[in-house]
């Protein structure tokens, strides 16, 4: 929950600063806004779209620069030019703009002998059109070349002049600076401009609307050094704008390459002017409201995203909260953890049992510094249940604490974390789930009774007897609600070095498909597939006889005749040579039959069998099962021992 504030806090801080910082922008933007700008950094392509402008023949944006010409072709033309409208004059009012354009551009000349031709700023009509054959000579502003050229369209513009000309003006020679109207051939003023340092150069030109000036600098800015050569101006002295152009105008950049070439590269552009447009489109500053708009959605996006992580967030937590409501709080282990313990879950060393359910793994938990038997339910084994079954059924284990039951330490889900399962909330999915017991070290009933050498002596096969009816009782009786083992047999009795019974396995066959093993299983169970608390009498009842009895071919049958013949004694098991408490070993065989007997009605509550066992009142009555419920009753084999191993998956 504390993690969940902290990102919740972290991603609310970064929300406001998101949402403040294009306020500030406009902010500083707005101090004077002229009626008409622009303003374009090609090396931030924030500050411009493709849309605001207008790019023809070669010119294109290349990474940092627009280059008009490219440097390998010959006789190349490039526009770019602003991509709406630029109002020069108002039609109804006869207002002239005054305006002012600064830009920082490039001209690389590669070959000094054999350079391309220069670049020019202009006006002319709008929108921009290249004039058909242009060429290198006329910046591409004119038609047709040298004595062919013929004029195109009206124009006002400043060359950057790179080609040494003499054929086409005499009077000039070299590179220079020059204000052009409607013709290149006769320029009003020049000024000279060595354009060999190859570096980037800033320009600005401004018109003014009373005096009609039209004044362009240029200085270079690089290579450093350069700074201290001095601006060079040309002006001029501009007719009537008026009767030059329309109303609304192209601005922006022409060049042409001829037979040679050179690369004319614009880094950075902005215009304004005093006269607004007519155009609400282009009135102010649209392209930071683009921005803001675009920021916006990237902001709201990213706040969905947040928001929906945050739920996703607590989503989570509130599952592990629900699982560990569900799970009464018994320790959830990391798979890691477990991993850890078992060697990586090792088949050579840990594996100590294998079944239907799973396997079972001894561990070490060195934190706890205790063994466990760790339990593994695979997903196949599960039935269909839901893990919230699971979760119901690890509370019922683990609440139900007794000293003959075989403790739950803690349980463990392993995911395959994946985003989208979080994403989508899905958080019920698992593959494998495990279950920590405590270890008890001394292995259980069926190999003491059947596989080891050493006889079990009597003391202990009743004291166990007696555990595992204390723990029965405990689970039919004192439980609210009541607790079915299911799956009573010697393989889940386990014992410790003082030969305390401990039940395993119990509360667990709502996620298991396979139930008991047959032999121990109740035929009426079998038959309705209802399990009931006489169910487990039912398999408690063959287990006291396995425990009592001799093995024998046929005993079930027998143990019942010789009980009728009232001799019931001769079923003790021989093992113990006579070595037992005669009335103990009556009352176990005696409630051994009362507990299996077919027909459910007639067996004893674990309660009364409990009772039974310790008290010294008159022993039940019983009456032998009738033939026809013989075929009900176990068949002859359950006494023989199981085929070693932990065939059934238990300890
Ligand atoms: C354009 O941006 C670059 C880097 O962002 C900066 O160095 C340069 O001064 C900017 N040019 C203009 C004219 O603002
Ligand atoms: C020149 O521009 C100013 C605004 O800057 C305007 O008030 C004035 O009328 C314009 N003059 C002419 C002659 O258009
Ligand atoms: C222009 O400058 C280059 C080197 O910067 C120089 O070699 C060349 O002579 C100059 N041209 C003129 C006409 O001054
Ligand atoms: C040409 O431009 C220069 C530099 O601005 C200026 O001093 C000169 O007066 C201009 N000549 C004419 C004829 O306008």
């Amino acid at each position: 929950m504390e993690i969940s504030q902290l990102v919740l806090c972290f991603f609310l801080l970064l929300l406001a600063f998101s949402l403040d910082a294009p306020h500030h922008c406009t902010d500083a933007a707005a101090t004077t806004p002229p009626p008409f700008s622009f303003n374009f950094n090609f090396s931030n392509t924030y500050t411009y779209r493709l849309d605001d402008l207008r790019f023809e023949g070669t010119a294109a944006v290349h990474g940092a620069t627009v280059d008009l010409t490219c440097d390998v072709a010959q006789c190349t033309t490039g526009r770019m030019s602003y991509g709406r409208p630029v109002p020069l004059w108002d039609r109804t009012t006869n207002e002239v703009a005054s305006f002012a354009t600064e830009f920082a551009f490039k001209i690389i000349t590669p070959n000094d002998k054999a350079r391309g031709d220069g670049m020019a700023f202009f006006l002319s009509s709008y929108p921009s059109h290249v004039p058909p054959k242009p060429s290198g000579q006329n910046f591409g502003l004119i038609a047709g070349d040298g004595e062919n050229a013929g004029s195109f369209d009206r124009f006002i513009a400043v060359e950057f002049d790179t080609y040494d000309d003499t054929f086409e003006r005499p009077k000039q020679i070299g590179d220079h600076i020059g204000i052009d109207v409607s013709s290149v051939a006769d320029s009003i003023n020049t000024t000279s401009l060595n354009f060999s340092r190859n570096g980037a150069m800033k320009a600005s030109i401004t018109f003014d609307n009373v005096t009609r000036m039209l004044v362009a600098t240029v200085q270079f800015t690089e290579p450093p050094g350069s700074r201290s050569a001095a601006p060079v101006q040309v002006s001029a002295k501009l007719g009537d704008p008026r009767a030059l152009l329309p109303p609304e105008v192209t601005v922006g950049f022409s060049t042409a390459n001829g037979g040679t070439f050179q690369l004319d590269q614009i880094l950075s552009w902005s215009f304004s002017s005093t006269l607004a447009s007519p155009h609400p489109v282009i009135k102010g500053n649209h392209k930071k409201k683009g921005m803001a708009g675009k920021l916006a959605i990237v902001g709201a996006l990213i706040f969905v995203l947040l928001v929906w992580s945050i739920l996703s967030w607590w989503k989570w937590g509130s599952s592990r909260r629900d699982i560990d409501k569900r799970t009464g709080g018994v320790r959830q282990f990391k798979y890691n953890e477990l991993a850890a313990a078992t060697n990586r879950f090792s088949s050579e060393n840990r594996l100590i049992g294998a079944g239907p359910f799973g396997e079972v793994y001894k561990g070490f938990l060195r934190e706890m510094g205790r063994h466990v038997a760790i339990k593994k339910i695979s997903k196949e084994s599960r039935s269909e249940g839901s893990n919230r079954d699971f979760y119901d059924e690890v509370k019922i284990i683990s609440s139900a604490k007794n000293k003959n039951l075989v403790e739950l330490v803690g349980w463990c889900m392993k995911r395959r974390w994946n985003i989208f399962d979080f994403i989508c909330w899905c958080r019920e999915k698992a593959n494998t789930i495990f279950l920590v017991y405590e270890f008890v070290d001394n292995s259980n009933l069926r190999v003491h009774l059947h596989e080891k050498e050493a006889v079990l002596p009597w003391t202990t096969r009743y004291k166990i007897v007696k555990d595992i009816c204390a723990a029965l009782v405990y689970l039919h009786h004192e439980r609210c609600p009541f607790v079915l083992h299911r799956n009573i047999k010697p393989n889940n009795i386990l014992l410790d070095r003082e030969f305390n019974a401990k039940l395993a396995d119990f509360g667990l066959s709502r996620s298991a498909d396979k139930v008991g093993k047959a032999r121990y299983l109740d035929p009426e169970c079998r038959k309705t597939g209802k399990f009931k608390r006489s169910s487990d009498v039912y398999s408690f009842g063959i287990v006291l006889l396995e425990i009592a009895c001799k093995k024998d071919e046929n005993s079930y049958a027998k143990v019942w005749r010789w009980y009728i013949e009232k001799s019931v004694m001769q079923a003790a098991d021989d093992r113990l040579r006579g070595e037992f408490d005669e009335r103990q070993m009556e009352r176990v065989i005696v409630l051994g039959l009362w507990c299996s007997q077919p027909n459910i009605d007639m067996r004893p509550t674990m309660q009364q069998a409990m009772d039974f066992l310790e008290s010294d009142g008159p022993l039940p009555e019983l009456a032998e099962p009738e033939t026809s419920s013989r075929n009900e009753m176990p068949s002859d084999e359950y006494f023989a021992p199981g085929t070693g191993g932990f065939e059934d998956g238990s300890f």
